[in-house]
């Protein structure tokens, strides 16, 4: 089964195909540059930006698989959740490309999509817990088996990867913030300042991150901007206990062997490594992607379209009508 991914969900576009339990090719454009002069995403810019990538990173990606076109035999695309005008252009990208080469299209959840990002690991098993600690999201599941997901918590207000961005535009780091705050966190002292550590009410597997992004601002406003690396760290380390513990929770909730990660926020290597040494310790299986697929990509996309196909899921209903004419 060789198999086109598309992603288009937020300020990435990816294209990627995926053949046997190999990616021929994973090809992204990232949006960095665009977004950086506002510190933010702005949806407009990046569905424009999409469309003039889009057609170049097919073609990029096929070239670099070797495949031909007619050999593809399924497209997947990210319809849900993510910037609507960003996820229309994969949507009909992928609808025009499906219809050209008579081939069906499967939309996908893009959060499903972060944790297959692990399903070419030789330790995979079944049942298994995820978490997605992204940009947009921070996300438990539970999942029973590869294309079987349960929500069982999530953010009630900032998300993981979005609280890192906003700390590092109070200390005008730039866009976006996550990589920035672990680069200077790694010359920090973690210990240096306590930031409070929302947990909700006990037992609870939902996140809140707001609360520690203010206390960033008020020891911002209190300190002005002093002893930065510091700050980092210790912001830093108040986000890993956070999850730490949650994890924690979900584990002795649900006695399941792996433990699935993925979502931009899992390339830190602090928090991984954190999570990971407590998952161990518990005597379960922590799998990672790579960090290539942890960030938003189209691999992620098209290694769980095989799995919905394996599974003999259907494709989504024909999305563009021909209507003869007489
Ligand atoms: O998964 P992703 O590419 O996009 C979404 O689905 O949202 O994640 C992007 C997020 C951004 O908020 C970015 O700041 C964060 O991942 N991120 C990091 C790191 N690298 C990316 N956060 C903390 N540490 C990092 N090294
Ligand atoms: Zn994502």
């Amino acid at each position: 089964m060789t198999v086109l991914g598309i992603e288009s969900s937020c300020d990435e576009t990816g294209v990627a195909i995926f053949r046997g339990q190999r990616l021929l090719s994973n090809v992204i454009a990232t949006q960095e540059s665009i977004h950086r002069l506002y510190g933010g995403i702005v949806p407009e810019l990046a569905s424009r930006a999409h469309c003039s990538r889009i057609d170049r990173l097919w073609q990029l990606a096929l070239k670099r698989s070797g495949c031909d076109p007619g050999s593809l035999e399924a497209i997947g695309v990210t319809t849900t959740p993510g910037l609507k005008g960003s996820l229309l252009v994969g949507a009909c990208f992928a609808a025009g490309l499906g219809y050209a080469l008579r081939i069906p299209v499967y939309h996908l959840n893009h959060l499903q999509a972060h944790l297959a990002a692990n399903y070419l690991h030789s330790r995979l098993s079944f049942p298994a817990l995820g978490l997605v600690i992204s940009g947009g999201h921070t996300n438990f599941f539970l999942v029973r088996e590869k294309v079987n997901f349960q929500l069982i918590g999530g953010t009630v207000d900032d998300a993981c990867g979005e609280t890192f961005d906003k700390v590092a535009r109070m200390l005008n780091l730039n866009f976006p913030g996550g990589p920035e705050i672990e680069k200077l966190a790694r010359q920090g002292n973690p210990d240096r300042f306590r930031f409070p550590r929302p947990l909700l009410s006990p037992g609870s597997l939902n996140f809140s991150f707001s609360g520690l992004k203010t206390a960033v601002l008020y020891h911002i406003r209190q300190h002005g901007l002093k002893d930065i690396p510091d700050i980092c760290a210790s912001f830093q380390k108040a986000v890993a206990d956070v999850l730490v513990e949650k994890v924690r929770r979900a584990v002795e909730r649900y006695p399941v062997k792996t433990f699935l990660l993925g979502g931009g926020v899992v390339r830190n290597r602090y928090l991984s490594r954190r999570l990971c040494h407590f998952l161990k310790s518990r005597g379960l299986t922590p799998l990672v992607p790579p960090p290539r697929l942890c960030l938003d990509n189209a691999g992620m996309v098209a290694i769980l379209t095989a799995a919905l196909i394996e599974k003999g899921y259907p494709p989504a209903p024909k999305s563009i009508r021909v209507v003869p004419t007489r």
